[in-house]
Parts: C-alpha cells; structure tokens; sequence
C-alpha cells in the first residue's frame, strides 16, 4: 500500500481544521410539516439528529450517536452507506464535511448540499437534499468523484442513509410477478438485515417493488401513526435495506443494488446514485400518500397536471393479426366509442421477418409492408379523418435474434461470450451502455415522431430482464453493467425529451415492471399490469395508489376477466380510463353504458387525476373496497364502492367519508348507473352536510359480488 502523498497530508490537515469549523453546526432540512437535522460533529463527520415532525432545531438534540452517511471499511460495523475501494488497495473511506450551503430554488424547493472529502485519500462525496416544501417530500441523491492517479472501485452506494429509534418498525412491502404485480405485505423488522431487491438490470419491480412504507412504534392505519413512504426513483436493480442492530435502531439504505456492481469509477468521472424520494407522516398512510402525490404531479411526472387522453388499445383484441382495414374499423370504432385515441401496440413492424407474433422483428422498425401497405402516414390520415388521435407501441431497446438489425449488429447486444444465447420473450436487450446503440434508440423513436407528427402518444414497452448479461462495448468493466444500462438509457430519454418534451409516453415493462420515478419524469403514465381482471386490478391499482396519483395510473377496460361490464368500467375509472376489447361485439346497452361512461369520466378526469386520494376501505380486509378523491377546494368528490366475492350474508356497513367541508352542503348522485339496473345507493340524489358523510356515512356498496357503485359528490 503506497503512503500518502505530501499534498494528500497537506489537505487532510486543512480538512480537518475547516471540520473544526464547522463542528456543531446544524444542518435543517425541513419541508412545511416534517424535519431531518443534520448535525456536523466535534470530527467533522455528519451524523443524523432527528426525522419526524417539523421542530425548531433547537428541540433536537446535539448527540452524535448514528453517522449520517456511514463509511465502510474503518470503525463502522453495520451495513454502511458507502463502501470505496482506493486505487492502492486501501478498501477504507472517512468522510468528513468540507462545506454545505442550502439554495432556494423555485421558492418551495430548498437543495441542501453537504460536500465531504477524506482528508487523505481525494474522493469527494455529495449528499444532495432536496426539499419540496409544500408537498412534504425529501429527495436524497449523492454524487461521488475522485482525483486518485487510477479508477476507485465504489461497491456500496445507498441514495440515502435514514436513522429511526422506536419501539417497533412495521415494513409494508410490495411484490408480485407478472400479471400480479403489487401484493401488499406487511411484517416487523426485528433484529439483523431485510433485504428488499431485484437483480432484473432493465427494469425495477416485477417480483418486487422499490418503494415501501414503515411504520413507527406500532402499526399504522389510514389516518393514524407515524409514517415514513419512499420509494427509488430507478428503472434497474434495487435494494433497499433495513438493519436493526443491537439497540434496537434501525438503519434504512435505499438505492442502486451493488450486487455483481462494483462500480470502477475513473478519476475526474461523477457516479451519481438515483434518488431516494421519501415523506414523513403522522397522520397515517393517507396522508403519506397524498403527499407522494402531490410532488408527483409538480415535480415527478412529466405534466403531472396536464389532462391525460382516455384510448381505445388493439393488443387485447387483435394480438398480432391486423392490417390497414382492420384499422380503419378500429379508428371508427374508437370513435364510436367516444375515446380520444386509437393506439396501435406490438405488431406494425419488420420485413424480411414481419412481426406476426413474438418471435421476430424487434430492431427493424419499419412499416410491414403486407399489413400496412401505405405506411404510417396513412393510418396517421385516417385517424385525423376519423377525428381521433394516434399512438404507437414501440420496445427499442429489444432485438430479435430473427431481425436484420441482429444480423447487421451482433456486437450491439447482451449476451456472454461462451454461453448460449438466453432468450426471455424469445428477445435479447440490447446494449445500452455502447453509444452507437444509444443512437440507434434515439433514433428509432426521434424518426417516429418527426416523420409522423400525427403520433400523439407512444407506448414504451420493455420485456425482459437481463439474463446472462454481458456487454461487448465494456470489456473488462462488466461490474459497471447494470448502473451503465440505466444511466443509458436515461441519456437516451433526455435527448428525446429535449427534442420532444411533450409527447404523451406510456411506460411499459411487459405488465407492471417499470413503475418508477426514475423513468417516470420522461413519461405521463404507466402500464400497471397486463392484468386486466377487475377484481384483481382493485388489488394492484390499490398498491400502486400508495406512491403514484391515478392520473398516472392506465386501467383498461378488457375482456380478461368475466366481471360485468359495469363492474369492469368503475374499476377502470379510477385511474387513466382506457379500453382494450373489441367495440364490435359490444351490446347496444353495452355501448350506450360505455360511451356516458367515457362522458362522465371526461367531466371528473380533473377530479380523479388531481384530486386527494382517500382509501376508506381496504380489499385486503374483507371482500370489498371503498375510495374517494376531492378536488383541492372541496366543491366536488367521486367515491367507488366495490363488492368482490363477499361470503353468504356479508353486512356492509355505512361508508363514512373522507376529506369534504364538513360545513357544507353536499348532493350524493350515483353515475355510471347500467340501463335498466337499480341505484346501488341508498340515498341517491339526496343531499347531506359533510359532516354527516364523513361521520355517518352512506349505503354505496351493494349486496351482490362484483357490483359497484360510482357516486359524484358536489357541494351545493
Ligand atoms: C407487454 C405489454 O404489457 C402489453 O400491454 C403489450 O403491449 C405487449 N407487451 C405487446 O407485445
């Protein structure tokens, strides 16, 4: 191990001495409801004081008990935030801060940066804070950097490090597989390490989820206990991990997964770690999440505010088998129907190997000719004749090892040397890290949207993980894979967005597999699940309902599951309304239904979208379930009541509300009503205090399984 250089000596002395400095001082990072304090101790290292409720940093206390950012490899014996392999070997790092300074930026967020340096080694490391006062969220992101002669090898790198201290921790976690993504768990963290992750390298979630909720000194319900929800703004492998140690203090470290990742880190080069987005309240899970909302539609969705388009999809009812007729019909039909949109999914696509099913074609995205004779331009002409807006699907990170772009350019995928080629969806990934093929993807979509400026909305797909992964492009550096094809990917959708920033996006992973902040700040919504049973999606779109707003949220309305149509139309208006079925074989009752459907839904889309989400009763309780949103001035409010599969003789009872002007005056309608089918409420058309709704509540969930009820609630 070589000794440290003079200059090395020279700034660790000086280090130190700044460290004096600014020992003591406290660092408050604070929104309008909730505070986490820094403080900067006698050694100048950073260690945590408080998160919770907002305080003055006066009531908090001075002690230096749990390092902020703990470092691994010196005197720190539990799982620490950062773990740094120098260039002469020395696998230790001792962070000290440097300086820090808070900036205000649009006047509701405040960015605290912390830089700290080792005093001998040169590596730098940023913790980056970000504040959003109004919405009660914290995001927490750290960027490291070095000067040592050769690379450093980074093989821990949480996005956040945050300390509790209470009498028990209740973990609330999220998982699944395709088609059932988001299965609500929850269990107590006792002594040792949980490890929530995934190893999937192209996308985040699909046996689990990275966002969770913990629960303090007890369990929480919906509008009681102490809460802290976050979630990982990252499309590829995660981890987040909890550690109880010996005195019963918890450590949580979200962020990127190190597995198989040691980071090799060039001198002068930043890696910088997604961000932890988190919130705490005491006020129950409720509150938490309309918290998540609230920043989600200012600051983590691309126009979060804006209104979303409602859509009539082909996948569900066509697969791969269509031409431009078929089209043409289906354009009429969107418009019959009364939706804004027709999108076009998988299968327009590939020549040489047209994309008749999943075996061919990804990489050639050009127009198959057989079925599209006259191109996009032409369904483009007759959508807009037609009066209604066009999609596409597209999945350009993917080939098919049946494509032309393979055979052009094997050296542009995953894939091991040595080993047989491993197929997911008969598909390999492409590799993103390579900046040819970062162009190509670029280009794939760039192309698209300029060549066809009637696309008004894409649907991003992505189905698979990386298996046997190995890039070409990297050579020796493989562990770097899994960071590099995210932040590749990442790079491609910035190029696109700068280029096209409005462009409605769709983010899909094969069902539910990317559901992310990361991902999300490029797209308007996501695909939750390729199940599209209603009873199973009262389920999974409960799950995602805890971080995401509905307006994020895509619900369709297909044939999968045999629920009436009714049953089918209330679930899916609780989000992103779609449909994906086939109009032609719909009743005329059925149309009639699903076009006042549609109508209402465009009426109460600003509701439903922006509004507070109130979850009033869980399906995970009994066999039904109950929500509301109210718009930000309590004037108007749509509650749903669903009735699963109850057992023999199941009694509901009334539903009390949530969120409304107790002193106002409020008239209960219920809408979405089937022809010829009785109001499921009781009280239909009769008005009532607000008080009265939220304390006594009404009759909106029915006796039968699988009936529903949609009630729009509006101050007089
Ligand atoms: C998976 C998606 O989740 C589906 O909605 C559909 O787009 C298919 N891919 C198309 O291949």
């Amino acid at each position: 191990m070589r000794k440290p250089c003079l200059s090395c000596l020279l700034l660790s002395s000086i280090l130190l001495a700044c460290s004096g400095l600014l020992a003591q001082q406290k660092i408050d990072v604070h929104t309008r409801n909730m505070s986490l304090v820094l403080t900067i101790g006698p050694n100048g290292k950073l260690y945590q004081s408080y998160l919770g409720t907002r305080v003055a940093v006066s009531s908090t206390p001075s002690d230096t008990l749990v390092e902020s950012y703990a470092q691994g490899g010196g005197s720190y014996l539990f799982e620490p935030a950062i773990r740094i392999v120098h260039a002469d070997g020395n696998p230790s790092l001792d962070l000290r801060v440097a300086s820090w300074g808070t900036d205000s930026t649009d006047g509701n967020i405040r960015v605290t940066s912390i830089v700290m340096k080792d005093p001998v080694y040169p590596v730098t490391v940023v913790l980056e804070l970000k504040s959003y006062v109004r919405e009660n969220v914290i995001t927490s992101g750290v960027r490291i950097s070095h000067a040592e002669k050769e690379p450093v090898r980074v093989s821990n790198f949480a996005s956040s490090m945050l300390h509790f201290h209470a009498d028990s921790y209740w973990l609330t976690q999220w998982h699944g597989d395709w088609a059932r993504e988001m299965q609500m768990d929850e269990s107590r963290l006792t002594s040792g390490i949980k490890i929530i992750d995934s190893k999937l390298g192209t996308r985040a979630d699909m046996y689990q989820t990275p966002a969770f909720l913990l629960s303090l000194n007890g369990k929480s319900t919906e509008e009681t206990g102490e809460v802290l929800a976050g979630t990982l703004g990252w499309s590829g492998s995660f981890q987040l991990l909890f550690e109880v140690d010996e005195k019963d203090r918890l450590s949580v470290l979200p962020g990127m997964n190190p597995y198989a990742s040691d980071y090799v880190l060039d001198p002068g080069k930043t890696l910088k770690t997604p961000e932890f987005i988190f919130t705490y309240s005491d006020g129950g899970r409720g509150r938490a999440s309309r918290n998540l909302h609230d920043w989600a539609r200012s600051y983590g969705v691309l126009d979060g505010k804006g209104p979303r388009m409602t859509l009539l999809n082909n996948w569900e009812s066509t697969q791969f088998e269509f031409n431009e007729q078929k089209l043409d019909t289906l354009f009429s039909e969107t418009r019959k129907l009364g939706a804004d949109m027709f999108l076009l999914d998988d299968g327009w696509f590939g020549n040489k190997y047209p994309r008749n099913d999943d075996h061919t074609s990804l990489g050639d995205w050009q127009e198959d000719r057989a079925k599209l004779p006259h191109g996009i331009a032409m369904l483009e002409k007759d959508a807009a004749e037609k009066g209604v807006k066009f999609g596409i699907w597209v999945e350009p990170e993917m080939v098919s090892p049946k494509s032309e772009l393979y055979g052009k350019h094997p050296e542009w995928v995953l894939k091991l040397p040595n080993r047989a080629e491993n197929y997911f969806r008969n598909q390999l990934v492409l590799d993103l890290v390579n900046p040819a093929v970062q162009d190509f993807v670029f280009r794939t979509v760039d192309d698209l949207l300029t060549q066809h400026t009637g696309i008004a909305y894409l649907k991003w797909d992505c189905n698979r993980m990386m298996t046997n992964a190995y890039s070409p492009y990297l050579g020796s550096r493989q562990s770097n894979l899994y960071i590099d094809y995210v932040a590749g990917l990442y790079a491609v959708l910035e190029r696109l967005r700068a280029k096209h920033p409005s462009v409605p996006m769709m983010l899909c992973s094969g069902g539910g597999g990317r559901t992310d902040y990361g991902a999300l700040k490029y797209f308007t919504e996501f695909w939750p699940s390729d199940n599209t049973d209603a009873v199973e999606r009262v389920y999974i779109q409960w799950g995602y309902s805890y971080f995401f707003p509905a307006n994020t949220i895509a619900c369709h309305i297909t044939s999968w599951g045999k629920e009436p149509l009714k049953f089918r139309t209330d679930v899916a208006m609780m989000g992103r309304l779609g449909y994906d079925l086939d109009v032609s074989k719909m009743t005329e009752k059925e149309l009639g239904f699903s076009q006042q459907a549609l109508k209402d839904y465009r009426r109460l889309s600003a509701v439903i979208g922006q509004g507070d989400l109130y979850r009033l009763l869980a399906p995970y309780d009994a066999q039904r379930a109950a929500l509301m949103y109210v718009d930000s001035d309590k004037k108007k409010a749509v509650l749903f009541g669903y009735v699963l599969h109850p057992r023999y003789g199941s009694v509901w009872a009334p539903v009390k509300l949530q969120g409304l002007d107790g002193a106002r005056t409020y008239r209960v309608k219920e809408i979405n009503r089937y022809p010829g089918t009785p109001a499921v409420l009781a009280e239909d058309g009769r008005t009532f205090t607000g008080e009265y709704l939220m304390k006594t509540g009404i009759g909106v969930l029915g006796k039968k399984e699988l009936t529903s009820a949609v009630v729009e609630i509006t101050a007089e």
